[in-house]
């Protein structure tokens, strides 16, 4: 099936946020931010601002009727700045005024005398001085302290990964229209309508019923949307409430890569032990990751990142440590793979480190550790269905991996200014919320009297095609023809209590409980039909719009079943409820089963580095990938090949800098560069692994989303390999993005 939203797009007729018409008298908000790190705030002068024509109210901290609180972990983070200033980029004040423009001219005019104190931006040194988010964690399986004198190589080292920018290509923004009664109806471009909807009751102090939040789509969330559209949304809410007019706040690029989070940069230690016959007896590692000036997400990030500490091998003696380490930098936030790609690319560096050590590819240690089924991970969980091994079997016959390593070979040999270099990535990324209390989702349908069918759920599309797999899910349980049904927004007042769209888990959650409602209503349906036809219930079928008797087409189609049904005074509507089984986690012991399911996939990775220059280009990625069984595979692997090709950004050339007073350098798209379609791989071959799915996941088809990102870590070490051939004096380092600076730097490094 088409994705239902191709035609909106191409004809540019989707609505995002900025495509609702405005209300008369809608005002405009705009932050200002702080311009300095770290300090205490001495005076704010806002007189000028305020007397500039068409500035409504400059709204402080004090004009806040609830709580000046937004922390949605821990709450550890103001709205606006009271006091204290904890990063470059923290909103202080709020302006309203009768435009965007005019807010902007009026920021210009505020001043503000800071007492500034100690800036930290580097993690090591928060750590060093021990500001922690929260107390460190520790996953442990058997006891690699004891297991060290076993190895016959150990090797230990650094690595260290960036943060990246989200930008998506719709900024943060939310638009609040004052409702009667106190009530408040809030437009937002966010992952998670409930948190906006609680988080803006209690900085306004009044009950969440008292708030509706509707999101129609996003133009891009990849985590950023998660948490941190809260923000935006609560202002354009605080604003509305105090002056009682429409106020709407739509973040300007280069104020949204200044003031808001982004993927967590992760400084790594690792320790790695290997047999004889290269199988992996020990690892250790210690995280220390970058969360920013307030928790966000970090506790849950950093969670993950200990979840997929080990990637796709077993290894039996494992000790793995994270630290959340406190910064003057923006709170970092989620990001597509939620900390496990951060904790995949330290334990690819290890096995990378040793080959090099040992002078043999990466493959030989990667292979002969592949996880397999019956392993245990070192939180506990059984790996079962394990699919890795195949994938890896099938990337390596399906693209001829001993062809395409001669062929780098003998290009090597024969090119003295390009070098082509090879790597192969596993993935094993585990589906579902790992605070498994957020695992629950609903669903609400409504068949009307006419037949047609209105469809809502607490999924939120953000161009990862969920509402299209929500109508196919309806579709096939009900057996009607798609254009039947309507998917409607996502609103708080129709679907309550949701978790965001986030954790890949989207479709196989709200899909679940949409399936059960459409059953339970199919059920009623077929009722009424056996009761009408005079057909026993197990014989009755409803199919391709038409009901059947014992596979003998009746004369009922499915309008006359609707018809009878409501004439029949049935209930046309339903609620469905779904929590998915088995998981479970108990944090006090850190083990349990906290996954569904796993999704894997192996990727073959070929680049080619221009040695004069230090450029390089992706020559291809081929990827054996793990969908279950497809429901889309036109969005499964619109999935693959974004994600893919955003890790391979992370990994190469995203560079997210800020200078150690702590103000972002790479503050524009000038500055900041994502992959173009130039600068994707030339060939990307995606092939699916013939399996069954998982009973776990939705129609069979498993999560897409996050995963295939990880694949763009293979970009690093392909590089890597590249530049070894040129340089016999590299010195092997794990400090991505592998610009082509450090390339260059590689490439000319003497001993
Ligand atoms: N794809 C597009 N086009 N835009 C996005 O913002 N977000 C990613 C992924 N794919 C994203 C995307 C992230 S971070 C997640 S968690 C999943 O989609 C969320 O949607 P899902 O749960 O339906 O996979
Ligand atoms: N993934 C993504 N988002 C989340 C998670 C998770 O595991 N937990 C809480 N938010
Ligand atoms: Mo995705 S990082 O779980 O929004």
């Amino acid at each position: 099936m088409k994705n239902i939203d191709s035609r909106g797009h191409v004809r540019g007729e989707s609505i995002y946020l900025d495509d609702i018409p405005e209300l008369r008298g809608t005002l405009h908000g705009v932050a200002f931010d702080s311009t300095c790190a770290h300090g205490i705030i001495k005076n704010i002068d806002y007189s000028k601002a305020e007397k500039l024509a068409g500035v409504i109210k400059i709204i402080t901290s004090k004009d806040i009727p609830g709580q000046n609180q937004i922390g949605g972990i821990f709450p550890d983070e103001e709205l606006l700045a009271e006091n204290e200033i904890h990063f470059w980029g923290q909103p202080i004040l709020l302006i309203i005024a009768e435009s965007q423009k005019i807010a902007f001219k009026a920021r210009k005019l505020i001043s503000i005398t800071v007492d500034e104190l100690p800036v930290i931006v580097d993690a090591r040194e928060a750590k060093a001085q021990n500001k922690l988010v929260m107390p460190p964690r520790t996953f442990k399986l058997g006891e690699p302290k004891n297991k060290w004198k076993d190895c016959e190589f150990i090797f230990e080292g650094i690595a260290n990964s960036n943060g990246q920018e989200h930008l998506y290509i719709e900024t943060q923004g939310a638009y609040a229209v004052p409702m009667e009664n106190d009530s408040i109806r809030l437009y937002s471009s966010t992952q998670g309508p409930t948190a906006v909807q609680r988080i803006t009751a209690q900085v306004l102090g009044i009950p969440m019923h008292k708030i509706e939040v509707d999101v129609t789509r996003l133009g891009g969330g990849f985590g950023g949307k998660e948490d941190q559209a809260t923000t935006w949304a609560v202002m354009a809410a605080l604003g509305a409430t105090l002056l009682n007019r429409p106020v709407k706040v739509s973040l300007h690029r280069m104020d949204d890569m200044r003031m808001t989070g982004k993927r967590h940069p992760y400084s790594s230690d690792y320790k790695i032990g290997l047999s004889k016959d290269l199988k992996i007896l020990a690892y250790e590692a210690t995280f220390y990751q970058n969360a920013g000036a307030a928790a966000d997400l970090s506790p849950a990030i950093m969670e993950r990142t200990l979840f997929h500490a080990t990637n796709s091998y077993f290894v039996p003696n494992v000790e793995v440590t994270a630290y959340s380490c406190k910064t003057n930098l923006p709170p970092n936030t989620a990001f597509r793979g939620f900390g496990g790609p951060q904790g995949m690319y330290v334990i690819e560096a290890a096995i990378a480190h040793a080959a090099h050590e040992l002078k043999i590819s990466p493959r030989e240690i990667q292979e002969k550790n592949l996880l397999q089924n019956g392993n245990e991970f070192p939180y506990g969980q059984i790996a079962d269905q394990v699919e890795i091994g195949n994938t890896w079997k099938d990337a390596k016959s399906k693209f001829e991996l001993e062809k395409l390593e001669k062929e780098v070979a003998i290009f090597n040999k024969e090119n003295k200014h390009f070098k082509k270099g090879i790597s192969l990535m596993p993935i094993s990324f585990g589906i579902s919320f790992t605070k498994t209390v957020m695992n629950h989702a609903r669903a609400l349908v409504h068949i009307y009297q006419d037949g047609s069918i209105g469809v809502s759920t607490g999924a939120v599309e953000m161009g990862q095609g969920v509402n299209t797999k929500m109508v196919q899910v309806a579709a096939s349980v009900f057996s009607v023809n798609a254009n039947k049904i309507k998917l409607e927004t996502t609103n708080t007042t129709r679907v309550a209590n949701t978790s965001p769209s986030a954790a890949s888990a989207t479709a196989d959650l709200n899909g679940k409980a949409l399936e059960i409602a459409c059953n339970a209503l199919v059920k009623r349906l077929i009722e009424t039909a056996s009761k009408h036809l005079g057909i026993a219930i197990s014989d009755v079928k409803i199919q391709d719009e038409f009901v059947y008797n014992k596979n003998i087409k009746t004369e009922w189609d499915w309008k006359k079943l609707i018809e009878t049904a409501f004439l029949d005074r049935v209930c046309l509507s339903e609620n469905g409820h779904y929590a998915t089984p088995i998981i479970h986690y108990n944090k006090e012991i850190e083990k349990g089963h906290p996954f569904a399911y796993h999704v894997y996939g192996t990727a073959i990775t070929v680049v080619t580095v221009d040695c004069i220059r230090g450029r390089y280009e992706i020559d291809a990625l081929k990827i054996v990938h793990d969908f279950g069984k497809s429901m889309n595979t036109i969005i499964d692997r619109g999935q693959v090949e974004g994600a893919a090709v955003q890790g391979i950004g992370w990994m190469t050339m995203e560079e997210i800098i800020y200078n150690a007073k702590g103000k972002l350098i790479s503050n524009a798209l000038s500055t900041y560069k994502i992959p173009d379609i130039y600068s994707v791989p030339k060939e990307l071959l995606i092939e699916q692994l013939e399996t069954q799915g998982h009973e776990l996941a939705i129609l069979k088809s498993k999560a897409v989303g996050e995963p295939p990102l990880m694949y763009g870590i293979g970009a690093y070490f392909a590089i890597q390999n590249a530049v070894k051939a040129f340089n016999p004096n590299y010195k092997l380092k794990f400090d991505a993005p592998f610009t082509p600076e450090k390339v260059l730097m590689g490439l000319y490094e003497k001993e």
